[in-house]
């Protein structure tokens, strides 16, 4: 059986990761998984986020929020390393802060837990892109996220190009399965906070 992600985490160093292929690249579907959300998901994850290498927005594109190493448990005892999809929110602290309404709604997000082997890290990280466009940072905001499923394994790869249309793809293929009902009603679940528009909810 595939090992999870805090049993490869458990041994002595980084797990082997394929390397993309393109064969890997040409036969990628659009819509991955069952109609309903099968275990281990529903999985919830919240936790402050962390600053990681800062290369997620300025090397590839795509800015992710990092969670503390004891928030990601819960997903890394029961799942293997790779590619997710879900939804997250980031939490309004209480003191003021650059966030506008539409920054602290449940959004769309693809996830990353692994350890990079394009950038050879040397621990496990779970990494989330929420898919929208923050006007400011929220390192050190509670973040809450909902993993609903699985995308594909995390890959080496012989160029930043190659990572970059994979991530470009794992969006499309997120927001797709998130488009069937089963998947949808979970932006709505209590976990998560309740935004207030003008003091009516
Ligand atoms: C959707 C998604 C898919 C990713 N897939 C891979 C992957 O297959 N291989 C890999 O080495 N890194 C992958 N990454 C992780 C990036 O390498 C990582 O986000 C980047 O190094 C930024 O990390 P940093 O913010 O700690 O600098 C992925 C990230 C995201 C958001």
């Amino acid at each position: 059986m595939t090992p999870t992600a805090l049993e490869d985490a458990q041994k002595d160093s980084r797990p082997p990761a394929k390397l993309q292929t393109e064969e890997f690249r040409v036969g990628r579907p659009e819509v991955v998984g069952p109609e309903v959300p099968e275990s281990p998901f529903p999985i919830t994850l919240e936790g402050k986020v962390q600053r990681g290498f800062g290369r997620g927005g300025k090397d590839l594109g795509c800015p992710t929020a990092n969670l503390p190493d004891e928030s990601i448990t819960p997903m890394s005892s029961v799942a293997k390393t790779g590619v997710y999809y879900g939804y997250a929110q980031v939490i309004q602290p209480d003191v003021p802060s650059g966030l506008r309404r539409a920054d602290i709604k449940v959004l769309p997000m693809v996830m990353s837990m692994g350890w990079n082997p394009f950038y050879k890290n040397e621990r496990l990280t779970a990494e989330i892109h929420i898919m929208h466009e923050f006007q400011s940072d929220f390192y050190g905001y509670e973040m809450k996220a909902i993993v609903l499923g699985y995308i594909r394994p995390e890959l080496d790869y012989t160029s930043r190009e190659a990572l970059i249309d994979d991530i470009e793809f794992d969006k499309r293929v997120a927001l797709n399965c998130l488009q069937r009902p089963a998947y949808q009603s979970y932006s709505k679940d209590p976990f998560f906070e309740k935004v207030e528009l003008n003091g009516v909810l």
